[in-house]
């Protein structure tokens, strides 16, 4: 058996621990220590981070979820130690999974992690760069109804091979960790890797979901693919899209008809919005109020969820014997079920929009939230920033509201 047989790897370093419904050999955390006691993922030979471990749960529930086509095939293209393709045969009823990654070490834990399970050919697993994997799996005629990418900082690099391969409607899900572009402090990057112009905003969390939606279908509507977000996740160091994909011209076409510009002030505060396709009718204010001091984007202006599928997600994680979250995770799948229901491209800063009212203690966001349902506006606090509100009401509005 040699280097599938779990004592292998167990000499070599390696533990075996338990996520979800699978079990896994990685590298024991303990090894890789940094001087704050903390585990560092990227020093092990093999990358398998337990932090993700909501991540991946994120993957299985919303391929449950989804409503848009039976997920039979899925492909997993920058592998690691395989958990995500183990866990969405075992827990999302998916009939085969084709995983791949660069490193050969990787591939080995990964077939050592297939066999652990009782796994067989329903995991296709080699050593492969994931643009070739992917358009070779193409090029075979093996489509795939969900791609997951999760790569060591963006995901562009690989999304048009990602769409190439999904049938005529499939899930491009991705993990994205270079907030610092998307959040507007290397703005010279966000240009070349998103082509939008970015900056400082008060929305900066918000902002980076959209400028990566867009840039996703920046690469795709050429090809006839559209891009719908059915769900978005902020985290601490990452960004979660779960895109539904569909190859049809029509769908292409609005896909590009949600890209547009923001308004911000010189603080960075939202101002109003400009769909692009608006560029090509009559010269025209933004929409919204005041004057726009600097524009950013292009970005995405259309939802950011599904409300359906976001419910979906939850119900699995709340079910007995579901997918299994942490109790963090489902607090911000609930927030984010509420913030679905308010379509505004962005949130209000309620500390920021307290100071501008003069106001020294800032009111719970919630009490505002109330306040402003009572006076016939939509709103809600949002999971991208604790101290933000989501409202259709305007700045100047919200501040009427406060005072
Ligand atoms: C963030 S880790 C993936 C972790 C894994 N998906 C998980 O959930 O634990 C990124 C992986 O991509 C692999 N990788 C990096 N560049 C690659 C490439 N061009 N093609 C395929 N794999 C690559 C690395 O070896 C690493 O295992």
């Amino acid at each position: 058996m040699g280097g599938e047989d779990a004592v292998y790897w167990k000499e070599r370093g390696f533990t075996e621990v338990n996520e979800g419904r699978v079990r896994l050999l990685v590298p024991d955390p303990r090894l890789y220590m940094r001087p704050d006691g903390q585990p560092e993922p990227a020093w092990a030979p093999v990358f398998y981070n337990p932090v993700m471990r909501d991540n991946r749960s994120l993957t299985v529930a919303s391929i449950l979820a989804y409503r848009g086509w039976r997920v039979r095939a899925f492909a997993d293209p920058l592998a690691g130690a395989c958990p995500r393709a183990l866990r969405v045969l075992l827990e999302a009823g998916v009939s085969s999974a084709y995983a791949a990654d660069i490193d050969p070490l990787a591939v080995s834990v990964c077939r050592a992690n297939k066999l652990l399970n009782g796994v067989g050919s329903e995991l296709i697993v080699e050593r492969n760069d994931a643009n070739s994997f992917m358009y070779r799996l193409d090029y075979e005629g093996i489509p795939m109804d969900a791609v997951d990418l999760d790569p060591y900082g963006s995901p562009v690099y690989y999304v048009q091979a990602a769409s190439r391969l999904l049938a005529k409607r499939g899930l491009l899900i991705m993990t994205a960790t270079d907030l610092g572009p998307l959040e507007g402090k290397y703005p010279s990057v966000a240009l070349r890797r998103y082509g939008a112009v970015v900056g400082k905003t008060t929305f900066s969390k918000e902002m980076a979901a959209r400028v990566l939606v867009a840039g996703v279908a920046r690469l795709l509507t050429p090809f006839d693919r559209s891009v719908k977000p059915l769900l978005t996740l902020y985290e601490r160091h990452y960004l979660k899209l779960v895109l539904e994909v569909e190859h049809s011209k029509g769908a292409a076409t609005s896909t590009a008809g949600q890209m547009g510009l923001l308004c911000v002030d010189e603080k960075g505060m939202p101002r109003g919005h400009l769909p692009l396709e608006e560029l090509t009718r009559s010269p025209r204010k933004a929409g919204g109020e005041g004057e726009c001091w600097r524009s950013i984007g292009p970005l995405w202006l259309g939802p950011l969820w599904d409300v359906g599928h976001v419910e979906r997600v939850l119900e699995a994680a709340k079910r007995e014997g579901g997918v299994p979250f942490s109790g963090k995770a489902v607090k911000k799948l609930e927030l984010m079920a509420e913030e679905a229901r308010v379509s505004t491209p962005y949130y209000y800063r309620m500390d920021l929009v307290h100071a501008i009212a003069g106001k020294g203690e800032m009111e719970p966001p919630q009490a505002v939230v109330e306040r402003l349902r009572s006076m016939g506006y939509r709103a809600s606090r949002t999971h991208f920033d604790t101290r933000g509100i989501r409202t259709d009401a305007s700045l100047q509005e919200l501040l009427e509201a406060l005072s």
